[in-house]
């Protein structure tokens, strides 16, 4: 059932779309909120009882498929159910995230990261560029890690760096089908890859200051951004990067004056020394 207090544009009523990584997190936010806008919603995944879970509590209009996004062959059968033109959203938000800086980086884990962020990537874009119809819409999600190198995060960030140039090359490809293809770059995200499993930070406190909302997002907020980009409102948007992020690669936030502080306090205080 859509909600009635929707704009008719957001509604995806009549619409088949498929969400990887639907089990969990983003993908299972992305879910939920397309589900509600009445598309039919396939919610694919590796964790088939998870996404099973969910389908079942979602109700009519969902169902949950085995998805290994790595496995091609996978994909071609997802593609042989719908192609050619059968799928109207495509949602990619199955993804891993690993720490470890380059020197003690082993090429077993570069590769494994590269081959569920990036190969998966690519694979469900050919799977969009074969089933996906006119005025389709497809969405991968990327990340702020895509955007701005971080320590640590040598194989995550190269994968989510080419996830946003595959997606543009699709979005170029695909563009006079009239089927559109745009990124999500979410920053810091409650979820359980943003936990002990992934970006493991010691100083959460400090890390939370240093994004300038001062918090990390919720799952339902990058599931609303994806729901824009699928739908009509976005009619004309295809080939971007949507930060949701908190602010945090607008540019970097200088530190705040002591508002105790007087003038002449100020005036007191050591010049640093430059090298
Ligand atoms: N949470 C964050 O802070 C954050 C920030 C930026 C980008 N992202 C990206 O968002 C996407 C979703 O992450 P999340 O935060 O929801 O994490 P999550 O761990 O909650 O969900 C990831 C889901 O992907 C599934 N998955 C993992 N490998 C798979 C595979 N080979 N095939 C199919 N499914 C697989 C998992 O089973 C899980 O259900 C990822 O691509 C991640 O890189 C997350």
């Amino acid at each position: 059932m859509t909600d009635a207090r929707l704009p008719a544009t957001a509604v995806l009523d009549g619409r088949t779309a498929l969400v990887t990584g639907a089990a969990s997190g983003i993908g299972a936010a992305t879910a939920r909120l397309l589900h509600a806008r009445g598309a039919t919603v396939v919610l694919g995944d590796i964790d088939v009882d998870g996404a099973g879970a969910l389908a079942a509590a979602l109700g009519d209009g969902a169902s949950a498929v085995r998805l290994d996004v790595a496995d091609e062959a996978a994909w071609d059968q997802l593609v042989a159910r719908w192609a050619p033109d059968g799928l109207d959203v495509l949602v990619h938000s199955a993804g891993i995230a690993q720490r470890a800086e380059l020197a003690s980086a082993t090429l077993d884990d570069f590769r494994r990261i590269v081959d569920v962020n990036l190969v998966g990537t690519f694979l469900a874009l050919r799977a969009a560029a074969r089933a996906v119809g006119r005025g389709g819409a497809v969405v991968t999600v990327s990340s702020l890690r895509g955007v701005l190198a971080t320590t640590g995060l040598g194989a995550y960030g190269a994968s989510k760096f080419g996830v946003r140039a595959l997606t543009r090359v699709a979005a170029l490809e695909l563009a006079e089908r009239g089927v559109r293809c745009n990124s999500v770059c979410p920053g810091s995200i409650a979820t359980d890859i943003s936990s002990s499993k992934g970006f493991d930070v010691v100083d959460v406190d400090a890390y939370l200051r240093s994004i300038p909302m001062q918090r990390q997002g919720h799952p339902d907020e990058v599931a609303r951004a994806i729901g824009f980009l699928v739908g009509d409102d976005a009619s004309y948007v295809t080939g971007t990067d949507l930060l949701v992020d908190g602010g945090t690669a607008a540019g970097r936030t200088t530190p705040r004056l002591d508002r105790d502080e007087t003038p002449d306090q100020r005036a007191d205080r050591p010049t640093p020394t430059m090298r």
